[in-house]
């Protein structure tokens, strides 16, 4: 498994695991999925606070804890959502110095450990005081709280205003061949940031359930695309590339982003696994006539 190496040194597999869709009522599918992953290589645990208002962190740490002595492994989390963990309600959005010093306290206790790794802002807007959030982050990172932070956004102002004014080590966007508007973004971030792509598989719709996929969850297309263009265009790609999820992760591994696949079962990660082995890395050509083909968005708003 290719590891990519963030400016702090921390180590991150090119094919990571997002822990938002685990299903966390059953923890011995969840087990087997960590276990799966560490066997294969995986080594970036993706989780973040709000996740099932702590229960994610809680329940990623307590299994993680026990493959410490045997495998090196990083774990992301994030923060900057205020939620009540006993009402299961989320607040509102607090990126302050203080709920950022806080909020660190409880995760390191959910995810049991004594520093974390990677330390996300869960999102964020321009208008935040985003001085007094960097200066938080680097505040717990001298500490030893943290040993890196990012962010993770898809606001082009501010990825723009942390790419130039802080040392953020990672940025998280949803990228993938349908949401390829993070192509945008790559020229700020440069190699010095790492790219982690979230739903590197729009959530189901780049397999081959696509159909299943599109009337379960996105009935009304996604991106501006309607139903009937999105079974167009992929069925289009599926005929050409045989498969969708192999296609979409050689399309990110030619940017050399971390592809942070999320997963709601042991049988989905195997078969990303599998399609992650097999997605070939694109030549410059092969790259170009794939580009062609996609639909190239761009964000509409949030632009610096
Ligand atoms: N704002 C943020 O910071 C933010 C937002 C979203 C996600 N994330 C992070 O990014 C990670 C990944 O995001 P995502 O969940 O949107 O990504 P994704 O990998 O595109 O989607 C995951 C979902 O796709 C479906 N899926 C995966 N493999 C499949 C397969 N082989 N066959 C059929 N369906 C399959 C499953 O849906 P079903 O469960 O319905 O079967 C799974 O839960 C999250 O876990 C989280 O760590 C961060």
């Amino acid at each position: 498994m290719k590891i990519i190496h963030t400016k702090d040194q921390q180590p991150i597999s090119q094919f990571s695991l997002g822990m938002m869709n685990l299903p966390l009522d059953n923890k011995i599918e969840v087990e087997a999925i960590i276990e799966y992953a560490l066997s294969v290589g995986i080594n970036y645990f993706d989780t973040a606070d709000l996740y099932q208002f702590g229960d994610n962190e809680k329940v990623v740490g307590e299994i993680l804890s026990k493959y410490r002595s045997q495998y090196n492994f990083t774990v992301g989390t994030k923060v900057g959502n205020k939620f009540n963990e006993m009402k299961r309600e989320q607040i509102g959005w607090n990126p302050s110095k203080k709920h950022i010093i806080e909020s660190v306290k409880d995760s390191l206790q959910r995810l049991n450990v004594s520093s974390i790794d990677l330390y996300q802002l869960h999102g964020g807007t321009i208008e935040d005081n985003k001085d007094e959030t960097i200066e938080a982050f680097e505040s717990l990172k001298q500490e030893g709280i943290i040993k890196s932070y990012g962010i993770s956004s898809i606001r082009l102002n501010v990825i723009d205003y942390y790419a130039k004014n802080s040392n953020i080590s990672t940025l998280m966007s949803q990228f993938n061949i349908l949401d390829n508007r993070p192509l945008e973004t790559l020229d700020m971030i440069q190699d010095d940031i790492v790219m982690l792509a979230r739903g590197p598989l729009m959530q189901g719709l780049l397999t081959d359930k696509y159909l299943e996929v599109l009337s379960k969850k996105h009935k009304g297309g996604v991106l501006g695309i309607n139903k009937d263009e999105l079974v167009n265009q992929l069925s289009t790609l599926q005929e050409k590339y045989d498969s969708l999820t192999e296609l979409s992760y050689s399309f990110l591994k030619y940017h050399n982003a971390v592809i942070v696949n999320g997963v709601s079962s042991l049988e989905q990660l195997k078969e990303n696994v599998t399609a992650f082995n097999n997605a070939s890395s694109l030549d410059a050509s092969e790259y170009d006539d794939l580009y062609k083909q996609l639909n190239i968005l761009k964000y509409e708003e949030h632009r610096p």
